[in-house]
């Protein structure tokens, strides 16, 4: 029949059509999912964002970061550090004023930090040997509140960013005033000491100098260890440890610090002190 065939080829067109439509809107729909849900949510999980946060970052607005962008309360508890080394907040740090450091330094800091960044009290973590990254990626989590302190918290929460830009870059002039012993070798408990150098492989533990040794391609913010408390740097991995402290990026320390029994945490506060075994 001549007048059906025109026909009956275009339902058959239509019918490709409608399958071919529905299959690329169904790779659309499944890879908005992917994009918008799954990875976001699998990020979430891993960075500790929210998953509102988590869907702005990929959907490419930016939402949370970086921190001096946004007005930050204390009130507001954080779930993840909001800094972000990007070149705005290196750019703070590079026109910071030691001046201005050194003024509030004086006022507020000195009590417990000392001077040149030695503290006063035992528990209390020395600022000197730190850089001025470190120093201010820890100030900004006091002050964001993703990392809480009875103590620090109100200090830091009472400066602007510049200024703790600038007490950040005054601390981080102050060479070490370690115990000279720190991260030696020292006659004591070699397998701590293999530890802290080379890792262990076996329980996925990297070596903690692969990271905490200046220089030796960490984070921008890793704090150095050599030197530091004993007290503190226990208190602190036991603090990662419970998830007391939660705010390393990628939760870096609190995957490491889950890892280590209460006796490597004491050996390794000790090895990086520099307290004989
Ligand atoms: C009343 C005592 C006190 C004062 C004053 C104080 N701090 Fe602290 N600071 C502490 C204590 C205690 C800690 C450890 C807190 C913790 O365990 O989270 C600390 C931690 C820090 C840290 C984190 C160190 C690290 O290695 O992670 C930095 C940085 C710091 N303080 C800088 C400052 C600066 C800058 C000021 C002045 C604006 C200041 N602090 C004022 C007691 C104080
Ligand atoms: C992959 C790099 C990496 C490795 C490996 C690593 N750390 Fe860390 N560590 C960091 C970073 C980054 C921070 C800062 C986290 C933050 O912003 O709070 C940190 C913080 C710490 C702190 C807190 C110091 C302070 O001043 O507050 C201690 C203590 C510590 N690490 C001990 C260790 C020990 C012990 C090991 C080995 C068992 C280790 N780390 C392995 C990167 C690392």
């Amino acid at each position: 029949m001549n007048v059906g065939d025109p026909i009956e080829q275009s339902a058959l067109d239509r019918r490709w059509r409608l399958w071919a439509s529905a299959a690329v809107g169904g790779i659309l729909v499944v890879g908005a999912v992917i994009g918008m849900l799954v990875l976001p949510n699998f990020q979430r999980e891993n960075a500790a964002l929210d998953l509102w946060t988590a869907i702005c970052r990929a959907v490419g607005i930016t939402e949370g970061s970086p921190a001096y962008r946004q007005p930050i309360t204390t009130a507001q508890a954080l779930p993840v550090s909001q800094v972000a080394w990007d070149p705005d907040v290196l750019d703070i740090l590079a026109n910071a004023n030691p001046q201005q450091g050194a003024q509030i330094a004086a006022q507020v800091c000195v009590a417990c930090h000392g001077e040149n960044g030695v503290s006063s009290v035992l528990e209390y973590p020395s600022l000197a040997g730190q850089s001025s990254a470190a120093i201010y990626k820890q100030l900004s989590d006091y002050r964001s509140g993703a990392r809480v302190h009875e103590l620090m918290t109100p200090y830091a929460a009472q400066l602007t960013v510049p200024q703790l830009a600038s007490v950040s870059v005054y601390y981080g002039r102050f060479a070490q005033q370690a115990t000279g012993l720190g991260g030696r070798d020292l006659p004591g408990d070699d397998y701590i000491v293999k530890l802290a150098r080379e890792g262990d492989s076996a329980r996925a533990l990297p070596a903690c100098d692969s990271c905490h040794v200046p220089g030796a391609g960490g984070p921008i913010e890793t704090p150095v260890l050599t030197g530091q408390n004993l007290q503190y740097l226990a208190a602190q991995l036991r603090a990662y440890k419970t998830g007391d402290r939660q705010n390393d990026v990628y939760r870096r320390m609190r995957d490491i610090s889950e890892k280590l029994t209460e006796q490597e945490i004491d050996g390794l506060a000790r090895y990086y002190r520099g307290v004989l075994f």
